[in-house]
């Protein structure tokens, strides 16, 4: 079965296919995948302007997937099904990829597979790795969350079930590291220009908070809605994560040292390294702690760590070192797989679509969307 799967759920338009390998090992074999980004259009005005992501989705999205296939060498009589992000995201980057995904499984009569983008994340590390032992803990950090997920068998090993047992309580860490950036003047996305900085700066120059979770989150129900387990599960402190402290910190450091400094305030460049290094350790940390101290309370039989931020070098490194110690197997997307893309929808979907999910020509996009 070959799936034509489509993403836009912010600013990369991407279509992929994907197909059964018919190693229930292994499963997924990806065909084709495309990705057009739009990093250098949002570049100019420091991060994502919805609107400018949603028309420039228009204009990509017939490119994008005529690629796709004819990367895959298939016919659109060849595709068995259409796989789509649903949510979460951005709406109106999102309607481009449902209302084109609708248009094709109607034209082609095929079945419509909606996935959740975080879902996709997940299995970016199947596609790379192979099915995980389960249950597995996995850490989905990207540009708009940052949650650990108990990831376990939900009636047979193809069909997965995704219990939400930790998140951020203000930034997810991509959005603290395109923050950071942006306050020191640097390049969005950010994340991977911090990452580069880092290796040449001291990670101990400078000393930044990490968050302690001292108290219960008190703005956590005030009209936010829940997804769906993190109600109903026991509530655990030490697996939240806030990084809005840390971005604060930062903040005052970065605007002390320019008005210590003589001339036009610009910071020297090893100074702009050390505090990346110094926020980037701080970072790192705190993610794999959390995702570690998970993996123990949960009894896990594996770790993952999918999504933009995964293609964080020092996380990778120290991900690797932690799994060693504890002895856990690690499961790690490679690079292009981490940030978004399509062969992740497509793979997520052929699990949906063999576990007998698929929707009515009715969809619609969720801008929040429970898993
Ligand atoms: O998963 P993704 O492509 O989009 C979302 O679903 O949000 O993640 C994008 C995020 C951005 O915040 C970007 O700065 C971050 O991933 N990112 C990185 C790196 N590469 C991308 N953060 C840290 N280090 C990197 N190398
Ligand atoms: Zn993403």
């Amino acid at each position: 079965m070959d799936i034509l799967a489509i993403e836009t759920s912010c600013d990369e338009t991407a279509a992929a296919v994907v197909s059964d390998s018919g190693n229930p090992a292994w499963p997924w074999t990806v065909r084709s995948n495309i990705v057009a980004s739009q990093a250098e259009i949002h570049r100019e005005w420091g991060g994502v302007v919805p609107e400018i992501a949603c028309r420039q989705h228009v204009r990509d999205i017939c490119g994008v997937v005529e690629r796709a296939l004819f990367d895959a060498d298939q016919v659109w009589s060849s595709l068995g099904a259409i796989a789509l992000t649903q949510g979460p995201g951005l709406v109106g980057s999102l309607l481009v990829g449902v209302a084109f995904g609708k248009s094709l499984a109607a034209a082609l009569d095929v079945p419509l597979v909606p996935v959740h983008h975080l879902a996709g994340h997940i299995e970016s590390l199947v596609i790379d790795g192979g099915q995980m032992p389960l249950p597995a803990v996995v850490l989905v950090v990207s540009g708009g969350h940052t949650n650990l997920y108990l990831v376990a068998s939900h009636n047979n090993d193809a069909d997965l079930s995704y219990q939400i047992i930790g998140r951020t309580r203000d930034d997810a860490a991509g959005e603290a590291y395109d923050k950071v950036a942006s306050l020191l003047g640097l390049a969005y996305p950010g994340g991977p220009v911090i990452d580069r900085l880092a290796h040449k700066g001291d990670d101990r120059a400078v000393r930044f908070p990490f968050a302690r979770m001292t108290h219960d989150d008190r703005n956590a129900s005030q009209g936010v809605t829940q997804p769906a387990g993190l109600a109903a599960m026991q509530r655990n402190r030490r697996l939240e994560f806030s990084f809005s402290g840390l971005k604060t910190a930062v903040k005052r450091h970065v605007q002390k040292r320019r008005a210590q400094i003589d001339g036009d305030g610009c910071l020297p460049d090893c100074e702009v390294a050390d505090i990346s290094a110094s926020f980037q350790r701080v970072v790192v940390d705190t993610l794999l702690d959390r995702t570690f101290r998970a993996a123990r309370q949960y009894g896990a039989k594996s770790v993952g760590i999918a999504g933009g931020v995964s293609a964080n070098s020092r996380l990778r490194t120290d991900a690797v070192a932690r799994a060693q110690r504890e002895a856990l197997p690690l499961f790690l997307p490679s690079l292009p797989l981490a940030t978004d893309n399509a062969a992740m929808i497509g793979a997520a979907g052929l699990r949906r679509f063999h576990a007998g999910v698929t929707a009515p020509l009715s969809l619609n996009a969720q801008a929040s969307l429970a898993m």
